[in-house]
Protein backbone atom coordinates (compact mmCIF):
# COMPACT_ATOMS: atom_id res chain seq x y z
CA UNK A 1 0.00 0.00 0.00
CA UNK A 2 1.37 3.48 -1.01
CA UNK A 3 0.66 6.31 0.07
CA UNK A 4 1.44 10.26 -0.87
CA UNK A 5 2.42 12.35 1.58
CA UNK A 6 1.66 16.15 0.41
CA UNK A 7 3.80 19.31 2.30
CA UNK A 8 4.73 22.63 1.07
CA UNK A 9 4.51 24.98 4.20
CA UNK A 10 7.15 25.25 7.12
CA UNK A 11 4.29 23.66 9.57
CA UNK A 12 3.47 21.05 7.45
CA UNK A 13 7.07 19.53 7.33
CA UNK A 14 6.76 19.10 11.15
CA UNK A 15 3.46 17.62 11.22
CA UNK A 16 4.68 15.34 8.42
CA UNK A 17 7.80 14.25 10.54
CA UNK A 18 5.62 12.72 13.63
CA UNK A 19 3.03 10.41 10.81
CA UNK A 20 6.22 9.41 8.79
CA UNK A 21 7.98 8.39 12.31
CA UNK A 22 4.87 6.44 13.29
CA UNK A 23 5.21 4.46 9.56
CA UNK A 24 8.51 3.72 10.40
CA UNK A 25 7.79 2.40 13.76
CA UNK A 26 4.41 1.11 13.89
CA UNK A 27 2.95 0.18 10.33
CA UNK A 28 4.23 -3.44 8.90
CA UNK A 29 5.83 -3.07 5.62
CA UNK A 30 3.36 -3.19 3.60
CA UNK A 31 2.78 0.16 4.31
CA UNK A 32 4.95 2.27 1.89
CA UNK A 33 5.58 6.34 2.03
CA UNK A 34 6.63 8.65 -0.76
CA UNK A 35 6.64 12.93 0.02
CA UNK A 36 5.15 15.48 -2.05
CA UNK A 37 6.33 19.05 -1.76
CA UNK A 38 4.83 21.66 -3.48
CA UNK A 39 7.87 24.20 -2.37
CA UNK A 40 4.85 26.77 -1.29
CA UNK A 41 7.95 27.07 1.15
CA UNK A 42 11.23 27.30 -0.22
CA UNK A 43 13.80 29.40 1.28
CA UNK A 44 16.29 26.74 3.41
CA UNK A 45 14.95 28.11 6.88
CA UNK A 46 11.55 27.59 6.14
CA UNK A 47 11.91 23.88 4.35
CA UNK A 48 15.61 21.89 4.12
CA UNK A 49 16.31 22.57 7.52
CA UNK A 50 13.18 20.63 8.84
CA UNK A 51 13.34 17.66 6.64
CA UNK A 52 17.18 17.74 8.01
CA UNK A 53 16.45 18.66 11.63
CA UNK A 54 13.41 16.08 12.27
CA UNK A 55 14.97 13.31 9.82
CA UNK A 56 11.14 13.51 7.51
CA UNK A 57 12.26 11.38 4.14
CA UNK A 58 13.30 13.71 1.41
CA UNK A 59 10.90 14.50 -0.95
CA UNK A 60 10.20 12.25 -3.75
CA UNK A 61 9.01 15.25 -6.36
CA UNK A 62 9.62 18.85 -5.37
CA UNK A 63 7.17 21.09 -7.36
CA UNK A 64 9.15 24.27 -6.77
CA UNK A 65 5.87 26.51 -7.37
CA UNK A 66 7.04 28.95 -5.22
CA UNK A 67 4.99 32.30 -3.94
CA UNK A 68 2.39 34.00 -5.42
CA UNK A 69 -1.36 34.87 -6.14
CA UNK A 70 -3.68 32.58 -4.37
CA UNK A 71 -4.91 30.74 -8.15
CA UNK A 72 -1.89 30.90 -9.93
CA UNK A 73 -0.02 29.30 -6.57
CA UNK A 74 -2.91 26.66 -6.15
CA UNK A 75 -3.29 26.16 -9.93
CA UNK A 76 -0.12 25.55 -10.87
CA UNK A 77 0.33 22.78 -7.46
CA UNK A 78 -3.39 21.48 -8.86
CA UNK A 79 -1.51 20.71 -12.40
CA UNK A 80 2.15 19.01 -10.96
CA UNK A 81 0.39 16.79 -8.20
CA UNK A 82 -2.30 15.55 -10.90
CA UNK A 83 0.96 14.36 -13.39
CA UNK A 84 2.11 12.64 -10.27
CA UNK A 85 -0.98 11.27 -9.43
CA UNK A 86 -1.37 9.81 -12.70
CA UNK A 87 2.15 8.77 -13.33
CA UNK A 88 2.32 6.45 -10.38
CA UNK A 89 -0.04 4.18 -8.37
CA UNK A 90 -1.09 5.16 -4.41
CA UNK A 91 -3.49 4.00 -2.50
CA UNK A 92 -4.16 7.47 -0.45
CA UNK A 93 -3.24 10.69 0.11
CA UNK A 94 -2.32 12.55 3.31
CA UNK A 95 -2.61 16.21 3.72
CA UNK A 96 -2.49 18.60 6.76
CA UNK A 97 -3.58 21.70 8.16
CA UNK A 98 -5.46 24.25 5.79
CA UNK A 99 -2.89 25.85 3.50
CA UNK A 100 -2.93 26.38 -0.14
CA UNK A 101 -0.79 22.91 -0.72
CA UNK A 102 -3.60 20.93 1.47
CA UNK A 103 -6.09 22.10 -0.38
CA UNK A 104 -4.67 21.81 -3.99
CA UNK A 105 -3.52 17.86 -2.46
CA UNK A 106 -7.30 17.17 -1.26
CA UNK A 107 -9.05 18.40 -4.69
CA UNK A 108 -6.48 16.61 -7.06
CA UNK A 109 -6.69 13.23 -5.22
CA UNK A 110 -10.62 13.48 -4.71
CA UNK A 111 -11.30 13.83 -8.23
CA UNK A 112 -9.08 10.98 -9.44
CA UNK A 113 -10.87 8.68 -6.55
CA UNK A 114 -8.36 8.17 -4.04
CA UNK A 115 -8.99 8.19 -0.54
CA UNK A 116 -7.95 11.59 1.09
CA UNK A 117 -7.21 11.86 4.72
CA UNK A 118 -6.81 14.85 6.33
CA UNK A 119 -4.90 15.33 9.34
CA UNK A 120 -5.94 18.39 11.58
CA UNK A 121 -9.66 18.03 10.27
CA UNK A 122 -13.09 19.86 11.75
CA UNK A 123 -11.06 23.19 12.91
CA UNK A 124 -13.11 26.37 12.35
CA UNK A 125 -12.53 30.19 13.04
CA UNK A 126 -16.10 30.52 11.12
CA UNK A 127 -14.29 33.48 9.69
CA UNK A 128 -14.58 33.26 6.08
CA UNK A 129 -12.35 35.48 5.37
CA UNK A 130 -9.58 34.01 5.83
CA UNK A 131 -7.90 32.14 3.38
CA UNK A 132 -7.37 29.10 5.66
CA UNK A 133 -10.92 28.47 6.70
CA UNK A 134 -11.45 27.99 3.07
CA UNK A 135 -8.71 25.72 2.47
CA UNK A 136 -9.65 23.73 5.12
CA UNK A 137 -13.85 23.82 5.12
CA UNK A 138 -13.37 22.17 1.53
CA UNK A 139 -10.75 19.56 2.36
CA UNK A 140 -12.84 18.54 5.37
CA UNK A 141 -15.33 18.06 2.56
CA UNK A 142 -13.55 16.05 0.25
CA UNK A 143 -11.56 13.75 2.72
CA UNK A 144 -12.34 9.84 3.35
CA UNK A 145 -11.03 9.92 6.85
CA UNK A 146 -11.51 13.36 8.80
CA UNK A 147 -8.32 13.40 11.68
CA UNK A 148 -9.78 15.66 14.61
CA UNK A 149 -7.09 16.64 16.35
CA UNK A 150 -9.77 17.94 19.80
CA UNK A 151 -13.26 17.31 20.75
CA UNK A 152 -13.99 20.51 19.77
CA UNK A 153 -12.86 19.87 16.30
CA UNK A 154 -15.07 16.50 16.11
CA UNK A 155 -18.23 18.65 17.36
CA UNK A 156 -17.81 21.16 14.60
CA UNK A 157 -17.53 18.45 12.25
CA UNK A 158 -20.83 16.93 13.97
CA UNK A 159 -22.50 20.17 13.24
CA UNK A 160 -22.02 20.35 9.47
CA UNK A 161 -23.68 16.72 9.21
CA UNK A 162 -20.26 14.88 9.01
CA UNK A 163 -20.78 12.32 11.29
CA UNK A 164 -24.55 11.07 9.65
CA UNK A 165 -23.60 11.66 5.70
CA UNK A 166 -24.99 9.54 3.03
CA UNK A 167 -22.30 10.76 0.78
CA UNK A 168 -19.59 8.13 -0.36
CA UNK A 169 -16.29 8.72 -1.23
CA UNK A 170 -13.53 6.91 -2.95
CA UNK A 171 -13.90 3.09 -3.33
CA UNK A 172 -17.58 3.93 -2.13
CA UNK A 173 -16.87 4.17 1.05
CA UNK A 174 -18.75 6.67 3.70
CA UNK A 175 -16.65 9.21 5.26
CA UNK A 176 -14.71 8.73 8.60
CA UNK A 177 -14.38 11.31 11.50
CA UNK A 178 -11.62 9.73 14.07
CA UNK A 179 -10.74 12.13 17.33
CA UNK A 180 -6.83 11.16 16.86
CA UNK A 181 -5.36 13.78 19.38
CA UNK A 182 -2.87 16.39 17.56
CA UNK A 183 0.36 15.40 16.07
CA UNK A 184 2.50 18.72 17.31
CA UNK A 185 1.79 17.20 20.47
CA UNK A 186 3.32 14.14 20.14
CA UNK A 187 6.37 16.35 18.11
CA UNK A 188 7.05 18.49 21.03
CA UNK A 189 6.62 15.68 23.53
CA UNK A 190 9.23 14.16 21.53
CA UNK A 191 11.72 16.73 21.37
CA UNK A 192 11.15 18.96 24.00
CA UNK A 193 13.79 17.50 25.94
CA UNK A 194 16.31 17.14 23.20
CA UNK A 195 16.03 20.81 22.36
CA UNK A 196 17.77 22.10 25.63
CA UNK A 197 20.26 19.09 25.21
CA UNK A 198 21.31 20.19 21.43
CA UNK A 199 20.07 24.05 21.05
CA UNK A 200 22.18 27.24 22.47
CA UNK A 201 19.98 29.92 21.01
CA UNK A 202 19.13 31.41 24.54
CA UNK A 203 22.55 32.07 25.40
CA UNK A 204 23.36 32.94 22.11
CA UNK A 205 20.66 35.77 21.95
CA UNK A 206 21.90 36.51 25.77
CA UNK A 207 18.41 35.46 27.41
CA UNK A 208 17.82 34.52 30.83
CA UNK A 209 14.76 31.70 31.29
CA UNK A 210 11.67 33.37 32.05
CA UNK A 211 12.40 36.87 31.68
CA UNK A 212 11.91 37.19 27.86
CA UNK A 213 8.45 37.13 25.50
CA UNK A 214 8.73 35.07 22.14
CA UNK A 215 6.66 36.73 19.40
CA UNK A 216 5.46 35.49 16.10
CA UNK A 217 3.22 37.08 13.10
CA UNK A 218 2.43 35.91 9.44
CA UNK A 219 -1.09 35.94 9.26
CA UNK A 220 -1.94 38.07 6.31
CA UNK A 221 -4.32 40.22 8.14
CA UNK A 222 -1.62 41.59 10.94
CA UNK A 223 0.40 42.16 7.80
CA UNK A 224 -0.51 42.66 4.35
CA UNK A 225 -1.49 46.67 5.43
CA UNK A 226 2.01 48.33 6.12
CA UNK A 227 0.01 50.11 9.10
CA UNK A 228 -1.40 47.43 11.11
CA UNK A 229 1.57 45.60 10.97
CA UNK A 230 4.01 48.60 12.02
CA UNK A 231 1.34 49.31 15.11
CA UNK A 232 1.37 45.32 16.11
CA UNK A 233 4.81 45.46 15.81
CA UNK A 234 5.38 49.16 17.54
CA UNK A 235 2.78 47.82 20.49
CA UNK A 236 5.33 44.99 21.32
CA UNK A 237 7.78 47.53 21.25
CA UNK A 238 5.81 49.28 24.61
CA UNK A 239 5.35 45.82 25.79
CA UNK A 240 9.48 45.50 26.26
CA UNK A 241 9.97 48.87 27.05
CA UNK A 242 7.33 49.42 29.41
CA UNK A 243 7.28 45.89 31.16
CA UNK A 244 11.01 45.74 31.34
CA UNK A 245 11.15 42.31 29.20
CA UNK A 246 13.01 41.62 26.30
CA UNK A 247 10.84 39.58 23.36
CA UNK A 248 11.97 38.12 20.63
CA UNK A 249 10.67 37.66 17.22
CA UNK A 250 11.51 35.61 14.70
CA UNK A 251 10.47 36.81 11.74
CA UNK A 252 8.37 34.90 9.25
CA UNK A 253 9.29 36.00 5.45
CA UNK A 254 6.07 37.45 4.42
CA UNK A 255 6.16 39.53 7.71
CA UNK A 256 9.62 40.47 6.80
CA UNK A 257 9.25 41.39 2.78
CA UNK A 258 5.94 43.48 3.87
CA UNK A 259 7.78 45.68 6.61
CA UNK A 260 10.29 46.29 4.48
CA UNK A 261 8.18 47.78 1.82
CA UNK A 262 6.73 49.68 4.84
CA UNK A 263 10.29 51.48 4.83
CA UNK A 264 12.50 52.13 8.72
CA UNK A 265 10.85 52.10 12.03
CA UNK A 266 12.96 53.30 14.18
CA UNK A 267 11.05 52.33 17.60
CA UNK A 268 11.50 48.79 16.36
CA UNK A 269 14.90 48.57 17.45
CA UNK A 270 13.49 47.92 21.13
CA UNK A 271 12.57 44.19 19.59
CA UNK A 272 15.03 41.56 18.94
CA UNK A 273 13.99 40.61 15.69
CA UNK A 274 15.93 37.49 14.04
CA UNK A 275 15.19 34.99 11.36
CA UNK A 276 13.28 32.49 11.50
CA UNK A 277 14.82 29.39 13.97
CA UNK A 278 15.04 25.64 13.89
CA UNK A 279 12.31 23.74 15.60
CA UNK A 280 14.24 22.45 18.02
CA UNK A 281 15.20 26.35 18.94
CA UNK A 282 11.76 27.44 18.50
CA UNK A 283 10.91 24.89 21.30
CA UNK A 284 13.46 25.81 23.47
CA UNK A 285 12.35 29.58 23.16
CA UNK A 286 9.11 28.76 23.76
CA UNK A 287 9.44 26.52 26.62
CA UNK A 288 11.38 29.31 28.05
CA UNK A 289 9.26 32.80 27.52
CA UNK A 290 7.55 34.06 30.24
CA UNK A 291 5.02 34.31 27.68
CA UNK A 292 4.07 34.26 24.25
CA UNK A 293 2.60 36.52 21.82
CA UNK A 294 1.58 35.13 17.98
CA UNK A 295 -1.51 34.88 15.53
CA UNK A 296 0.02 31.35 14.54
CA UNK A 297 -2.08 28.74 15.19
CA UNK A 298 0.65 26.05 16.35
CA UNK A 299 2.97 28.28 18.15
CA UNK A 300 -0.59 28.95 19.76
CA UNK A 301 -0.51 25.08 20.95
CA UNK A 302 3.04 24.46 21.37
CA UNK A 303 3.15 27.10 24.31
CA UNK A 304 0.03 25.57 25.68
CA UNK A 305 1.79 21.87 25.27
CA UNK A 306 4.90 23.76 27.19
CA UNK A 307 2.78 25.21 29.85
CA UNK A 308 3.36 28.72 28.91
CA UNK A 309 0.78 31.86 28.67
CA UNK A 310 -0.07 33.18 25.14
CA UNK A 311 -1.51 35.95 24.01
CA UNK A 312 -2.76 35.19 20.26
CA UNK A 313 -2.87 38.30 18.05
CA UNK A 314 -6.26 37.48 16.61
CA UNK A 315 -9.90 37.81 17.04
CA UNK A 316 -10.43 34.87 17.15
CA UNK A 317 -8.86 31.08 17.19
CA UNK A 318 -9.70 27.81 16.40
CA UNK A 319 -8.20 26.33 19.48
CA UNK A 320 -10.71 27.61 21.25
CA UNK A 321 -9.78 25.14 24.61
CA UNK A 322 -6.77 27.38 25.31
CA UNK A 323 -8.40 30.31 26.00
CA UNK A 324 -11.51 28.47 27.40
CA UNK A 325 -8.58 27.33 29.98
CA UNK A 326 -7.30 30.75 30.67
CA UNK A 327 -4.05 29.63 29.12
CA UNK A 328 -4.83 32.43 26.50
CA UNK A 329 -6.33 35.63 25.80
CA UNK A 330 -7.56 36.97 22.32
CA UNK A 331 -6.18 40.54 21.99
CA UNK A 332 -6.36 41.10 18.04
CA UNK A 333 -3.99 43.92 17.25
CA UNK A 334 -5.02 46.43 19.83
CA UNK A 335 -2.53 48.12 22.07
CA UNK A 336 -4.43 48.28 25.10
CA UNK A 337 -5.75 44.85 24.72
CA UNK A 338 -2.04 43.25 25.09
CA UNK A 339 -0.63 45.24 27.58
CA UNK A 340 -3.72 44.59 29.54
CA UNK A 341 -3.35 40.84 28.31
CA UNK A 342 0.32 41.11 29.05
CA UNK A 343 -0.28 42.06 33.15
CA UNK A 344 -3.34 39.46 33.64
CA UNK A 345 -1.43 37.04 31.84
CA UNK A 346 2.19 37.28 33.86
CA UNK A 347 0.79 36.41 36.94
CA UNK A 348 -2.30 33.71 36.21
CA UNK A 349 -2.19 30.55 38.25
CA UNK A 350 -2.99 28.47 35.10
CA UNK A 351 -3.37 24.71 34.98
CA UNK A 352 -3.08 22.89 31.35
CA UNK A 353 -4.99 19.69 31.03
CA UNK A 354 -4.31 17.16 28.32
CA UNK A 355 -6.86 18.40 25.77
CA UNK A 356 -4.78 17.16 22.89
CA UNK A 357 -4.56 13.71 22.50
CA UNK A 358 -1.99 11.18 24.57
CA UNK A 359 0.85 12.55 22.61
CA UNK A 360 0.48 8.97 20.71
CA UNK A 361 -1.86 11.02 17.49
CA UNK A 362 0.38 9.81 14.69
CA UNK A 363 0.28 6.13 15.27
CA UNK A 364 -3.70 6.34 15.74
CA UNK A 365 -3.51 7.80 12.64
CA UNK A 366 -1.26 5.33 10.81
CA UNK A 367 -2.76 2.45 12.00
CA UNK A 368 -6.21 4.17 11.48
CA UNK A 369 -5.02 3.89 7.81
CA UNK A 370 -3.44 1.13 7.59
CA UNK A 371 -6.87 -0.74 8.74
CA UNK A 372 -9.01 1.82 6.25
CA UNK A 373 -6.82 0.38 3.48
CA UNK A 374 -7.13 -3.16 4.00
CA UNK A 375 -10.60 -3.35 4.18
C1 LIG B 1 1.21 29.97 4.56
C2 LIG B 1 -0.22 29.48 4.77
C3 LIG B 1 -0.62 29.73 6.21
C4 LIG B 1 0.37 29.12 7.18
C5 LIG B 1 1.78 29.59 6.85
C6 LIG B 1 2.78 28.85 7.70
C7 LIG B 1 -1.75 29.67 2.84
C8 LIG B 1 -2.85 30.43 2.24
N1 LIG B 1 -1.17 30.22 3.92
O1 LIG B 1 1.19 31.38 4.78
O2 LIG B 1 -1.89 29.15 6.45
O3 LIG B 1 0.04 29.51 8.48
O4 LIG B 1 2.07 29.32 5.46
O5 LIG B 1 3.99 29.53 7.77
O6 LIG B 1 -1.43 28.60 2.36
N2 LIG B 1 8.05 33.63 1.42
C9 LIG B 1 9.42 33.63 1.30
N3 LIG B 1 10.07 32.45 1.40
C10 LIG B 1 9.44 31.26 1.59
C11 LIG B 1 8.05 31.28 1.71
C12 LIG B 1 7.37 32.47 1.63
O7 LIG B 1 10.03 34.67 1.11
O8 LIG B 1 10.12 30.22 1.67
C13 LIG B 1 7.33 34.93 1.37
C14 LIG B 1 6.94 35.34 -0.04
O9 LIG B 1 7.04 36.73 -0.13
C15 LIG B 1 5.47 34.95 -0.09
C16 LIG B 1 5.02 35.20 1.34
O10 LIG B 1 6.15 34.83 2.14
O11 LIG B 1 4.73 35.71 -1.01
C17 LIG B 1 3.81 34.39 1.77
O12 LIG B 1 4.04 32.99 1.56
P1 LIG B 1 2.77 32.01 1.35
O13 LIG B 1 3.25 30.62 1.32
O14 LIG B 1 1.94 32.48 0.21
O15 LIG B 1 1.90 32.27 2.63
P2 LIG B 1 2.33 32.28 4.17
O16 LIG B 1 2.08 33.64 4.69
O17 LIG B 1 3.67 31.69 4.31
N1 LIG C 1 8.45 27.44 13.91
C1 LIG C 1 9.81 27.21 13.73
N2 LIG C 1 10.64 28.30 13.58
C2 LIG C 1 10.17 29.59 13.60
C3 LIG C 1 8.78 29.80 13.79
C4 LIG C 1 7.94 28.70 13.92
O1 LIG C 1 10.26 26.07 13.72
O2 LIG C 1 10.98 30.52 13.45
C5 LIG C 1 7.57 26.27 14.04
C6 LIG C 1 6.73 26.27 15.31
O3 LIG C 1 7.47 25.70 16.38
C7 LIG C 1 5.54 25.43 14.88
C8 LIG C 1 5.36 25.77 13.43
O4 LIG C 1 6.61 26.32 13.00
O5 LIG C 1 5.83 24.05 15.01
C9 LIG C 1 4.28 26.80 13.24
O6 LIG C 1 4.29 27.24 11.91
P1 LIG C 1 3.76 28.65 11.45
O7 LIG C 1 3.69 29.58 12.61
O8 LIG C 1 4.58 29.06 10.28
O9 LIG C 1 2.32 28.31 10.86
P2 LIG C 1 0.88 27.99 11.47
O10 LIG C 1 1.02 27.00 12.56
O11 LIG C 1 0.26 29.27 11.90
O12 LIG C 1 0.14 27.45 10.28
Amino acid sequence: MKLLTIVGARPQIIKAAAVSRAIKTCADDSLEECILHTGQHYDENMSARFFDELAVPRPTYNLAVGSGPHGEQTAKMISGIEQVLSRDHYDGVIVYGDTNSTLAGALTAAKMQIPVFHIEAGLRSFNMAMPEELNRIVTDQLSSICFAPTQTAVDNLHREGFLDSPTLFARQRRRNVVLSGDVMLDNTLHYAAVADQQCDILSRLGLESHSYVLATIHRNYNTDDPVRLTQLLMTLATVARQRHISVVLPMHPRTAHLLASAGPVPELEAILTIPPVSYLEMLQLERHAKLVMTDSGGVQKEAFFLQRPCIILRTETEWTEIIEHGAGLLAGADADEILAAFDILADRNIVFPPLFGDGYAAEHIVNKITDYLKQ
